[in-house]
Protein backbone atom coordinates (compact mmCIF):
# COMPACT_ATOMS: atom_id res chain seq x y z
CA UNK A 1 0.00 0.00 0.00
CA UNK A 2 1.09 3.31 -0.83
CA UNK A 3 2.23 5.61 1.96
CA UNK A 4 -0.42 8.64 0.57
CA UNK A 5 -3.34 5.96 1.00
CA UNK A 6 -4.40 5.88 5.12
CA UNK A 7 -5.17 2.79 6.40
CA UNK A 8 -7.13 3.93 9.27
CA UNK A 9 -9.50 6.47 8.82
CA UNK A 10 -11.43 8.21 12.05
CA UNK A 11 -13.89 10.75 12.40
CA UNK A 12 -14.77 12.33 15.65
CA UNK A 13 -18.17 13.95 16.03
CA UNK A 14 -19.87 16.22 18.47
CA UNK A 15 -22.65 18.95 18.59
CA UNK A 16 -21.02 21.77 16.96
CA UNK A 17 -17.30 20.79 15.94
CA UNK A 18 -16.28 23.65 17.85
CA UNK A 19 -15.71 22.18 20.85
CA UNK A 20 -15.33 18.69 22.02
CA UNK A 21 -14.59 17.03 18.32
CA UNK A 22 -11.67 19.44 16.98
CA UNK A 23 -10.08 18.64 20.52
CA UNK A 24 -10.19 15.05 19.57
CA UNK A 25 -9.22 15.19 16.16
CA UNK A 26 -6.29 17.60 17.41
CA UNK A 27 -5.04 15.12 20.27
CA UNK A 28 -5.12 12.05 17.43
CA UNK A 29 -3.33 14.11 14.96
CA UNK A 30 -0.79 14.76 17.47
CA UNK A 31 -0.54 11.41 18.73
CA UNK A 32 -0.28 9.85 15.46
CA UNK A 33 2.52 12.58 14.36
CA UNK A 34 4.78 11.77 17.80
CA UNK A 35 4.33 8.37 16.92
CA UNK A 36 5.88 8.72 12.94
CA UNK A 37 2.21 6.82 11.76
CA UNK A 38 0.34 10.28 10.53
CA UNK A 39 0.36 8.76 6.68
CA UNK A 40 -1.20 6.10 7.54
CA UNK A 41 -4.13 7.64 9.39
CA UNK A 42 -7.17 9.87 8.27
CA UNK A 43 -8.39 11.89 11.59
CA UNK A 44 -10.85 14.79 10.53
CA UNK A 45 -13.88 15.86 12.89
CA UNK A 46 -17.82 17.29 12.10
CA UNK A 47 -21.10 18.49 14.56
CA UNK A 48 -23.88 16.80 13.94
CA UNK A 49 -25.36 20.73 13.79
CA UNK A 50 -25.41 23.53 11.16
CA UNK A 51 -24.66 26.24 14.04
CA UNK A 52 -20.91 26.89 13.91
CA UNK A 53 -20.34 25.65 9.93
CA UNK A 54 -16.65 27.66 9.04
CA UNK A 55 -15.68 28.70 12.62
CA UNK A 56 -12.50 28.30 14.39
CA UNK A 57 -13.11 26.43 17.37
CA UNK A 58 -14.42 28.30 20.69
CA UNK A 59 -12.08 30.47 21.67
CA UNK A 60 -12.14 28.81 25.47
CA UNK A 61 -11.18 25.00 23.65
CA UNK A 62 -8.12 26.50 21.98
CA UNK A 63 -6.68 28.29 24.56
CA UNK A 64 -7.18 25.00 26.75
CA UNK A 65 -5.81 22.88 24.13
CA UNK A 66 -2.83 25.64 23.78
CA UNK A 67 -1.63 25.15 27.13
CA UNK A 68 -1.01 21.08 26.17
CA UNK A 69 0.09 21.75 22.68
CA UNK A 70 -2.43 21.20 20.54
CA UNK A 71 -2.81 24.09 18.12
CA UNK A 72 -6.83 23.62 17.05
CA UNK A 73 -7.44 24.82 13.34
CA UNK A 74 -10.19 22.89 12.24
CA UNK A 75 -13.04 24.68 10.61
CA UNK A 76 -16.37 23.40 11.99
CA UNK A 77 -18.56 21.37 9.10
CA UNK A 78 -21.34 19.32 9.73
CA UNK A 79 -21.19 15.49 9.34
CA UNK A 80 -22.53 14.59 5.72
CA UNK A 81 -23.17 11.28 3.96
CA UNK A 82 -20.14 10.97 2.14
CA UNK A 83 -18.58 10.65 6.06
CA UNK A 84 -20.32 7.58 5.98
CA UNK A 85 -18.48 6.10 3.11
CA UNK A 86 -15.46 7.72 3.84
CA UNK A 87 -14.32 6.81 6.95
CA UNK A 88 -13.88 3.18 8.95
CA UNK A 89 -15.11 4.58 12.48
CA UNK A 90 -17.06 7.37 13.52
CA UNK A 91 -16.90 8.20 17.18
CA UNK A 92 -19.91 10.72 18.89
CA UNK A 93 -18.68 12.16 22.05
CA UNK A 94 -21.86 11.52 23.81
CA UNK A 95 -25.07 9.30 23.48
CA UNK A 96 -27.13 12.11 21.84
CA UNK A 97 -24.29 12.57 19.39
CA UNK A 98 -24.09 8.58 18.51
CA UNK A 99 -27.67 8.34 18.39
CA UNK A 100 -28.17 11.40 15.92
CA UNK A 101 -25.10 9.39 13.65
CA UNK A 102 -27.18 6.15 13.85
CA UNK A 103 -30.52 7.69 12.49
CA UNK A 104 -27.97 9.47 9.90
CA UNK A 105 -26.17 6.40 8.67
CA UNK A 106 -27.73 5.64 4.83
CA UNK A 107 -27.07 1.78 5.47
CA UNK A 108 -26.83 -0.90 8.26
CA UNK A 109 -22.41 -1.12 7.24
CA UNK A 110 -22.66 2.33 7.48
CA UNK A 111 -24.23 2.38 11.28
CA UNK A 112 -21.83 -0.26 12.10
CA UNK A 113 -19.49 2.21 11.97
CA UNK A 114 -20.77 4.37 14.88
CA UNK A 115 -19.26 3.92 18.28
CA UNK A 116 -19.22 6.04 21.83
CA UNK A 117 -15.78 7.90 22.70
CA UNK A 118 -16.81 6.35 25.98
CA UNK A 119 -16.25 2.83 24.09
CA UNK A 120 -12.14 4.28 24.87
CA UNK A 121 -12.46 5.42 28.32
CA UNK A 122 -10.33 3.53 30.89
CA UNK A 123 -12.54 1.34 33.14
CA UNK A 124 -12.03 3.57 35.92
CA UNK A 125 -13.43 7.01 34.59
CA UNK A 126 -15.68 8.55 35.97
CA UNK A 127 -17.89 9.28 33.20
CA UNK A 128 -19.56 7.25 30.49
CA UNK A 129 -20.00 10.29 27.86
CA UNK A 130 -17.68 13.02 26.91
CA UNK A 131 -19.70 16.45 28.67
CA UNK A 132 -20.67 19.64 26.57
CA UNK A 133 -18.29 21.92 27.70
CA UNK A 134 -20.28 24.72 25.99
CA UNK A 135 -22.08 26.15 29.35
CA UNK A 136 -19.13 25.14 31.60
CA UNK A 137 -16.33 26.99 33.21
CA UNK A 138 -12.20 26.30 32.54
CA UNK A 139 -13.06 22.91 34.28
CA UNK A 140 -15.30 21.94 31.64
CA UNK A 141 -12.64 22.30 29.03
CA UNK A 142 -9.90 20.87 31.35
CA UNK A 143 -12.33 17.87 31.87
CA UNK A 144 -12.89 17.28 28.42
CA UNK A 145 -9.05 17.40 27.58
CA UNK A 146 -8.50 14.82 30.23
CA UNK A 147 -10.75 12.68 29.23
CA UNK A 148 -9.78 13.01 25.07
CA UNK A 149 -5.97 12.27 25.95
CA UNK A 150 -6.67 9.76 27.67
CA UNK A 151 -9.37 7.89 25.28
CA UNK A 152 -7.32 9.04 22.25
CA UNK A 153 -4.76 6.76 23.38
CA UNK A 154 -6.45 3.78 24.18
CA UNK A 155 -8.09 4.21 20.51
CA UNK A 156 -4.69 4.62 18.95
CA UNK A 157 -3.66 1.53 20.99
CA UNK A 158 -6.31 -0.79 20.12
CA UNK A 159 -6.50 0.18 16.15
CA UNK A 160 -2.55 0.04 16.06
CA UNK A 161 -1.97 -2.91 18.01
CA UNK A 162 -5.24 -5.36 16.92
CA UNK A 163 -5.35 -3.85 12.96
CA UNK A 164 -1.26 -4.09 12.13
CA UNK A 165 0.68 -6.29 14.52
CA UNK A 166 2.92 -6.64 11.80
CA UNK A 167 3.56 -2.55 11.62
CA UNK A 168 6.53 -1.73 14.39
P1 LIG B 1 -19.40 20.87 20.97
O1 LIG B 1 -19.97 22.00 21.94
O2 LIG B 1 -20.60 20.03 20.55
O3 LIG B 1 -18.46 20.11 21.82
O4 LIG B 1 -18.75 21.60 19.80
C1 LIG B 1 -21.04 22.84 21.60
C2 LIG B 1 -20.81 23.95 20.84
C3 LIG B 1 -21.85 24.80 20.54
C4 LIG B 1 -23.12 24.53 20.99
C5 LIG B 1 -23.34 23.40 21.74
C6 LIG B 1 -22.31 22.54 22.05
N1 LIG B 1 -24.18 25.40 20.70
O5 LIG B 1 -25.28 25.17 21.19
O6 LIG B 1 -23.99 26.38 19.95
Amino acid sequence: MSESTPTHKVLFVCLGNICRSPAADGIMHSIVESRGVAAHWKIDSAGTGRYHIGDLPDHRMRLHARRRGYDLTHRARQVSEADFEEFDIIIGMDDANVADLRRLAPSPEAQAKVHAMAEYFAPTARYDYVPDPYYEGSEGFELVLDLLEDSCMRLFERIEEKETPDRQ
